[in-house]
């Protein structure tokens, strides 16, 4: 087993990558590294950062490179990362996938898991506009296919539920935009390293679930 391991989700806005990595990232023992979390967090802060970031994720584009790359890297010199961590939402460009290639040999780590969470774009806008995420420890819920107890709460802890500022049809049809002509690529990108995987994220999020878990297990084996 590589003692430190890098595991990638990739896949379009709605997948699931955000449901299933902070489970799966628990069962592997590793941190859920999310650059859409770390950047809402910047924004509800008010930090320098989240200036920037706020406006662009306001209009579904992707933040400029060099800023992911320097949160990414800071994120990963931190301890509780020295053992590996599970990235979603990251890398999302040609370059961003390149700079952590070479960040990945620097720190020694091994070659990273990658999967690519498969489902058609025609599912996503249910999916994304229906989205609710508890404004205390982030589940996220779907008012039309995985509503909470009580509407507006979390079952967990009584949190607000909240709806994310880029969830609109509008707002989403941009995003899907984004991920066709800068993320979509980085598939052939680990494929032809021979890393990929693909699991159909169409299905429910259990099946989804146990598809996951079944890769990433079999690659610390
Ligand atoms: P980010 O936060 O990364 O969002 P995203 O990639 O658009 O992905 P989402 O979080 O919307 O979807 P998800 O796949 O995690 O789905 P989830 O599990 O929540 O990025 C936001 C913005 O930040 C970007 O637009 C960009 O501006 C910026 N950004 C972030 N990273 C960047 C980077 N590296 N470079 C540049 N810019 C960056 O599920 C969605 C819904 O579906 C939920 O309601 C859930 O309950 C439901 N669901 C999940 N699985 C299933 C299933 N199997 N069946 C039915 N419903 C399901």
């Amino acid at each position: 087993m590589a003692s430190k391991r890098a595991f990638i989700f990739l896949g379009p806005p709605g997948a699931g990558k955000g449901t299933q990595a902070k489970r799966i990232a628990k069962q592997l023992g590793v941190p859920h590294l999310s650059t859409g979390d770390l950047m809402r967090d910047a924004v509800a802060r008010g930090t320098d950062l989240g200036k920037i970031v706020g406006p662009i994720m306001q209009r579904g584009e992707l933040v400029s490179d060099d800023l992911v790359m320097k949160m990414v890297e800071e994120r990963l010199a931190q301890p509780n990362c020295s053992g590996g961590c599970l990235f979603d939402g990251f890398p999302r460009t040609l370059a961003q996938a390149e700079g952590l290639d070479a960040i990945l040999r620097r720190s020694g780590f091994g070659q990273p898991v990658v999967v690519d969470l498969d489902v058609s774009h025609d599912k996503l806008l249910r999916r994304l506009t229906g989205r609710r995420t508890c404004s205390v420890n982030g589940e996220i819920y779907n008012i039309y296919d995985a509503p909470p107890k009580v509407e507006g709460v979390c079952d967990n802890d009584g949190g607000k539920l909240v709806q994310r500022a880029d969830d609109t049809a509008e707002i989403v049809q941009q995003r899907l935009a984004a991920y066709d002509r800068a993320t979509k690529p980085l598939a052939d990108y680990y494929r032809s390293q021979g890393v990929l995987q693909r699991v159909d994220a169409s299905a429910s999020v259990d099946d989804v679930g146990r598809a996951l878990l079944g890769i990433v297990m079999g690659a610390q084996s």
